[in-house]
């Protein structure tokens, strides 16, 4: 009885000290310009690539489509087309100041992935009406920065 007391009362307090750490680390997508400045030969690479035309590629009735635009914005916001560093790297509100990138693992802490390696795959997926399969290995290189 009442260790299930306990119980309840802690999960109640994990449950509030979790809610409030969501609420504070929630970092929100900056634009490309704002990562631009730091990173010119990253950006110089990455604007001739797929991504960064990825929203005009829709026609137009599609770019009306949330189901289409979801996977050709970032952050599903139509204010961010194309697929941007953070669509990648995670939304740069937090760690986008000198003082924090400055230190990659405070950065990470941050909200920053450094090595995006894994996050391809939830565009790059059978949802896209014209996946035909994805690997790594030969994605990479094509648009490598
Ligand atoms: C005020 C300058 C500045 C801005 C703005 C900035 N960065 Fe950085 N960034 C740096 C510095 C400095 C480093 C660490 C030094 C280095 O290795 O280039 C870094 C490192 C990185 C790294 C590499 C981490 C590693 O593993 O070495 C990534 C990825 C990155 N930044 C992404 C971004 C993205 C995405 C944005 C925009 C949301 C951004 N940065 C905005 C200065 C900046
Ligand atoms: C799950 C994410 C996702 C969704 C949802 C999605 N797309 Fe895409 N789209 C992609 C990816 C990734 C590519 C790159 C090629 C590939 O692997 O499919 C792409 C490529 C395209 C292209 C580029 C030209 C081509 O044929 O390769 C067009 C046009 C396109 N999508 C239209 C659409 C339309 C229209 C919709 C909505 C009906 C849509 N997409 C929904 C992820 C998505
Ligand atoms: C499609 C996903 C994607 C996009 C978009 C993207 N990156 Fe990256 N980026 C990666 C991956 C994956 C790596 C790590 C590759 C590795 O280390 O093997 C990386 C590495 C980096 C690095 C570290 C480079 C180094 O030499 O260590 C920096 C800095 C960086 N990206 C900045 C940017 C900036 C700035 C933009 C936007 C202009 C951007 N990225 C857009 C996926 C992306
Ligand atoms: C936010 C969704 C999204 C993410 C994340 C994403 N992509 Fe894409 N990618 C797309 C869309 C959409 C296109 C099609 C754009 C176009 O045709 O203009 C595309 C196109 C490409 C292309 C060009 C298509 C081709 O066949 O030449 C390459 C290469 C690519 N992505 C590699 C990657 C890699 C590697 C990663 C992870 C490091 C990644 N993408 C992450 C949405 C995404």
């Amino acid at each position: 009885m009442r260790l299930t007391r306990v119980f309840t009362i802690s999960t109640i307090v994990i449950a509030i000290a979790a809610m409030a750490y969501t609420a504070k680390a929630a970092p929100t997508y900056v634009g490309v310009n704002q990562c631009k400045m730091c990173h010119m030969k990253q950006y110089n690479v990455w604007k001739d690539t797929a991504h960064a035309k990825a929203f005009d590629v829709l026609k137009p009735a599609d770019q009306a489509k949330p189901e289409c635009v979801k996977c050709h914005v970032t952050g599903d916001n139509k204010a961010l087309p194309g697929v941007q560093c953070e669509a990648c790297h995670g939304p740069g509100s937090e760690y986008k100041s000198f003082a924090v990138m400055k230190n990659v693992k405070e950065a990470e802490a941050k909200g920053l992935d450094p090595k995006p390696v894994n996050v391809c795959v939830k565009c790059h997926n059978k949802n896209s009406p014209t996946f035909k399969g994805f690997d790594f290995k030969t994605m990479w290189p094509k648009i490598k920065h």
